[in-house]
């Protein structure tokens, strides 16, 4: 997949592929296309018509609308996102991470995704919104489904897939709901109660765009991060040199972490829509095109980052796109950034040796998400 991605963006900046579909590989265009929001609108209703029972779930998730409703809902959520907000959860994911590597003690082999890159980051997703962290597995099985749904080779999804997921998206949409209902009799100290009591503009937001809103933090917040985990023991097992410099110098365990989301990018796309007939990388888009940005294939752009495929500890700057950028750079990226720094810390803490099984490694099927569905380890204390 990677290799093919390589060709394009050695082929052309662009790509159509199909009648009304563009494909973006290059650093530089990738970059201005995220930049300009005005020309790339994160708006794709109009191109591709929500589903009508899905409608709802558009008018709270603001990584698909732009300015100003856009700025009214990020502002809001931002709140809860502050450096300070997201560095007072340090010594909680530290326990849970704790936890989670105890009930493992003694084990010779581990599934690192079992154990812990999808239970921490929906821990803490959950704690923070307020939702029962016992229902884990639901929010697994709807995430699950999100991303099946949007499996494809092409992006228009088949009336099966969507099925799939409308069922799933209403059943999670009902569940939210009802924990907002019980938010907004007995308040707590938060995200979710913050949600209900929050004014944007003097306007309370209705059920509708709260349980949106959640379930756009509950999936976003917690698929990315697993797989961003899961890729790190990747890239390190397969970087052997890389991996003992980490080992032995743990101030490197950031960049580390930048250049696993630089070579193995957790969402490798993203879509955008042009609101007027614009030129990119030397061809001319029309007005209401579909153009995907390959994230993943502009990380890896030589023009950008020499020695491009190599795994690098001293990339200074790493200006990698995994992200996104712009207006709507991931508003997670300080919590996904602090989760995989003190998971990998502990993790090298405890074992003195992690192996991964490469011929028993399973990854997810979507090729919109990079990402270890089994990650089997043989660990040494
Ligand atoms: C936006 C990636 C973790 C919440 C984005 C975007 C990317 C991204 C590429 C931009 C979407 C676009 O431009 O269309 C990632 C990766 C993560 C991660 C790779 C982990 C490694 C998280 C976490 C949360 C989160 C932990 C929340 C708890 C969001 C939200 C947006 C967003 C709310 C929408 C921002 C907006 O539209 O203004 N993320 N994310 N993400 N992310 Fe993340």
């Amino acid at each position: 997949f990677l290799a093919a991605l390589a060709e394009l963006r050695n082929a052309a900046p662009l790509r159509r592929e199909s009648e009304n579909i563009w494909e973006v590989f290059r650093y530089a265009e990738t970059l201005r296309a995220m930049s300009d929001y005005e020309t790339f609108s994160s708006d794709t209703s109009g191109v591709i018509p929500p589903d009508p029972a899905l409608e709802r779930l558009n008018r709270g998730s603001f990584v698909r609308m732009d300015p100003p409703q856009h700025r009214k809902l990020r502002r809001l959520a931002s709140q809860a996102f502050t450096p300070r907000m997201v560095a007072q959860l340090g010594p909680r994911i530290r326990e849970l991470t704790t936890e989670l590597l105890d009930e493992v003690a003694g084990q010779g082999r581990i599934d690192l995704v079992r154990d812990v890159a999808y239970p921490l980051p929906v821990t803490v997703i959950a704690e923070m919104l307020g939702v029962p962290v016992a229902d884990r597995d639901k929010y697994r099985r709807w995430a699950t489904a999100l991303f099946e749904g949007g499996r494809s080779d092409s992006t228009l999804p088949s009336e099966e897939r969507m099925a799939v997921v409308r069922e799933n998206v209403l059943e999670m949409i009902e569940y939210l709901r009802r924990h907002i209902e019980i938010r907004r009799d007995d308040a707590r100290d938060d995200l979710t109660t913050k949600l209900v009591e929050a004014e944007v503009d003097g306007e309370r937001l209705d059920d509708d765009e709260i349980s949106a809103f959640m379930m756009l933090l509950l999936v976003a917040g917690h698929v990315s991060t697993t797989a961003l985990l899961g890729n790190m023991v990747l890239c390190l097992d397969e970087n052997p040199v890389a991996g003992a410099e980490v080992r032995a110098d743990r101030d490197l365990v950031p960049a580390a972490i930048e250049e696993t989301l630089r070579l193995r990018t957790p969402f490798t796309r993203m879509v955008r829509v042009t609101t007027r007939e614009v030129e990119l990388g030397g061809t001319t888009l029309p007005k209401s095109a579909l153009v995907i940005l390959w994230l993943a294939a502009a990380n890896r752009d030589e023009r950008q980052f020499p020695d491009p495929d190599r795994f690098s500890l001293h990339r200074d700057p790493n200006p990698h796109v995994s992200f996104g950028h712009g207006i709507h750079f991931c508003l997670g990226a300080p919590l996904a950034r602090l989760e995989s720094k003190i998971a990998l810390n502990l993790l090298m803490d405890r074992y003195a040796k992690l192996s991964v099984d490469w011929d028993a490694v399973r990854y997810t099927d979507a090729n919109s998400l990079l990402s270890a569905s089994e990650l089997p380890l043989d660990v040494v204390p």
